[in-house]
This record gives C-alpha cells, structure tokens and sequence, in this order.
C-alpha cells in the first residue's frame, strides 16, 4: 500500500470534504469532492462538474487532477474522494484511467459521512492498466 505522512492524508481528505460543498450536481444530485497531492506536497481539490448535455459531466477527481497538472504538477501521489454517503465511493472507470497517467502507484483514499473507508491503491483499482509506457 502506497504511504503518504498523516498530516499530509489529513489534509487531502478535509480538501476533499470541503471541495464537495462546490459540487455542480443539479442533475444527479449526488455531490463528490476529491483532492490530490502531488508531487511537489501540494493539495488541489475538484469537485464533480455537470451539464444539461448529460455526457459533458465532469468527475470531481478529474477536476482535481486537472487543476494539478494545470498548476504545473506531473506526478500525483495520493487521491481523497468524499461522497456525504454512509458507504465510501471508490473512482470511477474513467478517473481512474486518468489517476494512472500521472499516479500509477497512487495511494487511493476514499471517505464518507460514517467511519467507513477505503485505502487501497491505484494499481489495485486498475490491475493491468494501459499507459504511457505503452506508447513508448
Ligand atoms: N462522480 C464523480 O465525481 N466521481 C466518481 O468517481 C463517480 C461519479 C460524479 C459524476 C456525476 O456528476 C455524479 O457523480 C453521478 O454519477
């Protein structure tokens, strides 16, 4: 399991818990914050970003790695995604595509609003995953 400090877990998930509270999710109704350390220590949060044209909604976790790698970030070392659900939400398909391109090792951490919660790692969500390495 990929391991980052406590202070530094703690802070992605309260980026990831107050990122949710700027949700767009007037379609779904369902809120998700997320934060990403990157490489340098520092923490950029998203939140999940919808549209009247369905397709075009955009995962709070690719919001935040986005903005990372907007801010000149290329290595993601840690994932927090908050949903205000009893049960943790793991990322999706696709966010988990995109952790991979820059955090193929990322420690994966999910929470909620109960003590449940997941800590696992990319490479576990997404065993046998196409890269950059494949292009090379
Ligand atoms: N969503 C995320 O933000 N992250 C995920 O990993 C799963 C799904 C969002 C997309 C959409 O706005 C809403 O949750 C319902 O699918």
């Amino acid at each position: 399991m990929p391991k980052i400090t406590e202070a530094a877990q703690r802070r992605l998930e309260k980026a990831a818990r107050a990122a949710a509270g700027r949700s767009y999710s007037p379609y779904s109704h369902f809120p998700v914050g997320a934060a990403v350390l990157g490489g340098t220590g520092k923490v950029y949060s998203g939140c999940n970003v919808e549209n009247a044209s369905f397709g075009l909604c955009n995962c709070a976790e690719r919001t935040a790695i986005f903005t990372a790698v907007t801010a000149g970030e290329k290595i993601i070392k840690a994932v927090a995604v908050y949903t205000p659900t009893p049960l943790p939400t793991a990322p999706c398909g696709a966010c988990r595509q995109v952790i991979n391109e820059f955090g193929s090792e990322a420690l994966v951490v999910s929470v909620c609003d109960s003590k449940n919660r997941i800590e696992t790692s990319l490479s576990a969500l997404l065993p046998g995953a196409f890269g950059p390495g494949d292009l090379a």
